[in-house]
């Protein structure tokens, strides 16, 4: 099976189901216009994130890596009119990018957008109290994962759901001596999982418009 085919099944299960609106396409499209680099969830991909949020009734959702906000307004869509988001960017001009497409997207007011490296702004959200969340969608730099789950879980409550993407890179996931600190990255994140009693996680493959890659859904258990 060749990426030619991923990329059509994707487009056409999109097309029939409903993967992204002229809003959600509009913030691609500013995203690539401003040169972002190509590397959002598919439309397939956010819709996905959006009826986690949904199944699980989330009001509270924290996003590390918002980028152009692809994937900030597929998880702002699903919450009520009083539920808030929180999403970490490190690149300011990502940022500006990404607050002009939730301006567009109507999603605004629900999303607060932090600059700077994911790390300190974990920090300063665990030192405002600012958990539980919901959801946490984890999609930052791959070498800084383990430390962003770690402080996930702080932030959450038995119940709270992280998503993790990107962890499988085509594969090199298995490769001990992959020498790619993004592989590394997710090695040790399965490691920390493997090791967490609080939280209960599997990891799925999935190959489309993005190519051969997975991701990880785990489901915190005790009170962290
Ligand atoms: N979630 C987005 C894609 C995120 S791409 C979507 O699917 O639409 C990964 C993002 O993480 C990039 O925008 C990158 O600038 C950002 N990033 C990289 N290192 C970071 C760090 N240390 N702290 C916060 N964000 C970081
Ligand atoms: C990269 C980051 C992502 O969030 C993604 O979905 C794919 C690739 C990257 O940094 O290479
Ligand atoms: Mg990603």
């Amino acid at each position: 099976m060749s990426q030619e085919r991923w990329s059509a099944v994707d487009d056409w299960t999109a097309a029939m189901l409903g993967g992204d609106d002229a809003a959600l396409a509009a913030a691609a499209e500013a995203s690539a216009r401003a040169e972002l680099p190509a590397i959002a969830v598919t439309p397939n991909q956010g819709k996905l994130l959006h009826l986690i949020a949904r199944i699980q009734g989330a009001r509270t959702i924290l996003e590390m890596g918002t980028l152009g906000g692809y994937s900030t307004i597929w998880l702002a869509r699903a919450l009520p009119p009083d539920g808030r988001l929180v999403t970490l960017e490190l690149e300011p001009r990502y940022a500006e990018v990404a607050r002009a497409n939730l301006e567009r997207a109507g999603v605004a007011e629900l999303v607060q957008l932090r600059a700077g490296p994911a790390l300190e702004s974990l920090r300063a959200l665990i030192a405002e109290k600012a958990g539980p969340f919901d959801l946490i969608f984890i999609d930052a730099d791959k070498q800084g994962t383990p430390e962003y789950f770690s402080a996930a879980l702080e932030l959450s409550r038995a119940g709270t759901v992280i998503v993790t993407d990107n962890v499988v890179r085509a594969g090199a996931i298995v490769d001990a001596d992959s020498g790619d600190e993004r592989v590394e990255g997710m090695r040790r994140f399965h490691e920390l999982l493997a090791g967490e009693p609080r939280a209960s996680a599997t990891t799925i493959q999935t190959v489309g418009g993005k190519g051969y890659d997975g991701f990880t859904l785990a489901l915190v258990e005790g009170e962290p």
